[in-house]
């Protein structure tokens, strides 16, 4: 199978874990894509969904289902993202898609994260993919600085702005063995707006894409 069908898998699969009549959180990316798509097929009923990039909300809004404000809901029953990496006790990296900032804010809306991913993304230690970091232009040099103490080199992302019209630094080079520690100290530093790593707003469950089918993931609180 290819890494698109068994994105295509885990996105159908993640259909059935959406509660009929709620607002759903949903993420960004090719593997939300299929989703989404997913979703209207199957007809399920959604009331609406909380989107975590323009991209989402657009097609979301053209198979009809109704896009929130996140100021609208004050909590979600569940947020279905992808994710750039995830270890095995649900902690992630995110952002390839430079919508980490709303994602970390749906997220945090959310009761559960179901995290959908082809078995590809499933590793050891974070750090391989490079880190995205949403940050404040004028910040950038000192911020180049700072993840280089950490071992991590980090370069912009060329031609890049987000929804929020921020760019991205990509570090490279880090070996994420404490994600907990690693994001709270990242996101003190003045200029960071948001830390790619997911580790306080960890997958609840993953749903794996495999050539043997759909693996399940429940991650037992910390
Ligand atoms: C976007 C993300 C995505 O969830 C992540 O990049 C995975 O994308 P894909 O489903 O296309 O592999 O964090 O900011």
């Amino acid at each position: 199978m290819t890494q698109d069908e068994l994105k295509a898998q885990v996105g159908q699969a993640a259909v059935d874990l959406v509660p009929e009549g709620a607002v759903i959180g949903v993420g960004t990316g090719s593997t939300v894509n299929h989703f989404i798509d997913a979703l209207a097929r199957a007809g399920r009923a959604v009331a609406g969904a909380v989107s975590s990039s323009d991209a989402s909300s657009q097609r979301l809004r053209a198979h009809g289902i109704p896009v929130l404000e996140a100021c609208a809901v004050q909590r979600l029953p569940v947020y279905v993202d992808g994710a750039d990496e995830i270890d095995a006790l649900g902690f992630m990296i995110k952002g390839g898609g430079a919508a980490l900032t709303r994602e970390k804010i749906v997220a945090d809306l959310a009761e559960r994260f179901v995290c959908i991913a082809d078995q590809s993304k499933l590793v050891p230690v974070l750090g391989a993919f490079p880190l995205p970091v949403e940050v404040i232009p004028m910040a950038v040099a000192q911020l180049v600085r700072r993840f280089a103490t950490l071992g991590g080199s980090a370069t912009l992302r060329e031609g890049v702005r987000t929804d929020n019209g921020l760019p991205i630094l990509d570090v490279r080079g880090l070996s994420i063995t404490d994600p907990l520690a690693m994001e709270a100290q990242v996101s003190q530093w003045p200029g960071v707006v948001t830390v790619g790593i997911f580790a306080r707003h960890r997958a609840s469950v993953c749903l794996l894409g495999t050539p043997e089918g759909v693996r399940r993931i429940d991650f037992a609180p910390l």
